[in-house]
């Protein structure tokens, strides 16, 4: 895989993740999510917003500390004292990155900047000449992209990348976005602004219509190389896009996206378990790649197939992402051949074809009062069975 072809994954569980009512980390906890992101290989953490309190100031420090692999970054608004703590936060860190951010949506500008465009546009330019004087590296976001006017975005975004940024942003901050037209603003803006091959294209989608992650894959699509994203998909509102989706999607449709990740994804599950855990924000079972239910196979037609193909009913295969295995689960559509090969598995033998007919009989009566048959209640009525005939 050449440079051009690489697709940056950045993380922001420690900054946007954490900004989900409820999900409010220690220091000690953050770091320990750095280091599981620092051992799946994420390419840029951002670790918080310095300016936002001492506590996450104390943890971007921390994490800038410890992490030596993955890129650090701070969150800063578009003004002199929220860079320059930025700056104090990520000093030791191996690689750093500030990140600044302005709003550029006439609704953001006029209700809540109270500015005009020219200013903000100006106040864009100013903040990234500034981090530039503490960093090689910096990222610009004009928030609230979305929603804001395309000439305008433009002006600003070659203003930017004129000024030194490195990386610019395109945040749909609200989740308004759907992927056609998501795609279609990337594309037009990449086309557009004249010196848009002197930074790295990225994509911050939230999920408030559960798109952020089909508008990310969009946005790729139309050339952008940095997704921005959290674990679990965690995040403000209805949260971020979901690392593990995108990651697995572009890795297993090769054949369709133009670039992949570095992650190592065997460490998707534990990291997400671990983010779980430290949160208190428990994972849907039927949440792709991380549900508990994502590689479980209840219906008899479905567990027969994967018996004798798992592909037949498989995409992606549970040990890649981090899971011991699939996992055949016994219920009420569960079918002969699920039944007798979990019986094998437990050394449950039938010494004729009867008795293996009326241990079946007798699962599928307990089924329809269980939800889930356990190994446990396998051996019980195999013993039934026996004893019966
Ligand atoms: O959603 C958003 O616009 C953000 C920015 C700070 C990038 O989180
Ligand atoms: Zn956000």
């Amino acid at each position: 895989m050449n440079q051009a072809e690489r697709l940056i994954i950045f993380d922001t569980t420690l900054r946007d993740g954490e900004q989900s009512p409820g999900a409010s980390m220690t220091k000690e906890e953050k770091l320990r999510i750095a280091i599981a992101l620092e051992r799946m290989r994420v390419n840029v953490i951002e670790a918080g917003f310095p300016a936002a309190s001492s506590g996450d100031y104390e943890a971007v420090r921390a994490v800038a500390e410890g992490v030596r692999e993955s890129r650090v970054c701070a969150l800063a608004r578009a003004r002199e004292a929220d860079i320059d703590r930025a700056a104090v936060a990520i000093e030791s860190a191996a690689a750093g990155r500030i990140h600044t951010f302005l709003a550029t949506s006439p609704i953001h500008m006029q209700m809540k900047l109270k500015m005009e465009p020219q200013a903000v546009l100006e106040q864009a330019v100013w903040a990234v000449r500034h981090a530039r004087r503490y960093c090689d590296d910096i990222e610009f976001s004009p928030e609230d992209a979305g929603r804001s006017e395309p000439d305008f975005l433009c002006r600003v975004l070659e203003a930017v990348i004129k000024a030194g940024a490195t990386t610019v942003n395109i945040p749909d901050t609200v989740g308004y976005s759907v992927p056609e037209q998501f795609g279609a603003l990337i594309a037009d803006l990449r086309a557009r602004v004249p010196n848009s091959d002197q930074a790295v294209w990225s994509v911050h989608c939230h999920n408030d219509l559960g798109l952020a992650v089909a508008n990310s894959l969009a946005a790729v699509m139309s050339g952008a190389r940095q997704v921005e994203c959290t674990i679990n998909g965690l995040g403000e509102r209805a949260g971020n896009a979901a690392l593990e989706e995108l990651v697995m999607a572009v890795r297993t449709r090769q054949d369709f996206f133009p670039c992949d990740t570095s992650i190592n994804a065997r460490e998707i599950v534990p990291t997400s378990k671990l983010v779980a855990n430290i949160t208190g924000f428990a994972v849907q079972p039927n949440k792709a790649i991380v549900g508990v239910n994502a590689f479980a196979h209840e219906s008899g037609i479905h567990q027969d197939g994967v018996l004798k193909m798992r592909e037949t009913y498989e995409i992606m295969r549970a040990e890649d992402v981090g899971w011991g295995t699939n996992r055949m689960v016994l219920g009420k559509h569960s079918g002969r051949n699920a039944f007798r090969s979990r019986c094998q598995a437990l050394g449950i033998g039938f010494a004729t074809e009867a008795q293996l007919n009326e241990a079946f009989a007798r699962f599928k009566d307990l089924a329809d009062k269980k939800h889930e048959i356990f190994d446990e209640d396998l051996q019980a009525l195999a013993s039934e069975a026996s004893a019966a005939l």
